[in-house]
């Protein structure tokens, strides 16, 4: 049996819906169910149902074999896993936001859910940045002034539109991607093979 860690909530709805053209129906609705584990006897898959900074975990110590999480996630976790699928789903940017009157060499202090990606990614650019970690609603703080930008998914861009802030430079693009443990990736060869070729079959 595969098991696969799904990044609840947003990711997953998507996901799912392609899992499911793909021939891979889940014994229970995924979105609605208690449960953190089920198996699909007939595809020979076990789902395992996590919290999406956790699936990197799980894949990377072979807790799952496989996992389904936003690129996001895997540029702040840097985990040492493969990737094997982009599929396409949950697409929007990480981007630089701020005040429209200010730009990025003004900044010193920068709101975020990915602090290990963004300290990196101002040492990079030889700026020294105070990072400061936010768990959510990351727009709020240039607006009271804890920080002088974000860096923050941009999906629509109503949420920046709707706070007076605007885009200072897109830095990557995320979609939701599939994962494998590396030795996993090995040894069981032909189940990922088969499953990942069902998967491209449908995007
Ligand atoms: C995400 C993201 C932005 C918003 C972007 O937040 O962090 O705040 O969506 O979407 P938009 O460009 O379509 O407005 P989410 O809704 O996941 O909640 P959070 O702020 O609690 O992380």
């Amino acid at each position: 049996m595969l098991t696969i860690a799904m990044a609840k909530g947003r990711v997953m709805k998507a996901a799912v819906a392609l899992m499911e053209q793909a021939g891979y129906l889940p014994p229970e609705n995924l979105e609605k169910t208690r449960k953190l584990i089920l198996n699909d006897e007939k595809n020979q898959i076990r789902y395992l149902l996590a919290k999406p900074v956790d699936v990197p975990t799980y894949v990377e110590r072979g807790a799952a074999d496989l996992g389904v999480v936003g690129k996001d996630v895997l540029l702040e976790a840097n985990s040492d896993v493969h990737e094997l699928l982009d599929l396409g789903t949950g697409r929007c940017q990480l981007s630089i936001a701020g005040p429209p009157d200010r730009d990025i060499n003004q900044v010193r202090r920068v709101g975020t859910k990915y602090p290990n990606y963004t300290s990196a990614y101002f040492l990079r650019r030889n700026q020294q940045v105070e990072t400061i970690y936010l768990n959510g609603s990351v727009e709020l703080a240039p607006l009271i002034g804890l920080a002088d930008c974000i860096v923050d998914l941009v999906e629509t861009g109503r949420t920046l539109e709707e706070n007076g802030l605007v885009t200072w430079l897109s830095l990557e693009d995320i979609s939701t991607r599939l994962i494998a443990n590396r030795g996993s990736y090995q040894l069981r060869a032909e189940e990922i093979d088969r499953f990942t070729k069902r998967m491209r079959a449908v995007l």
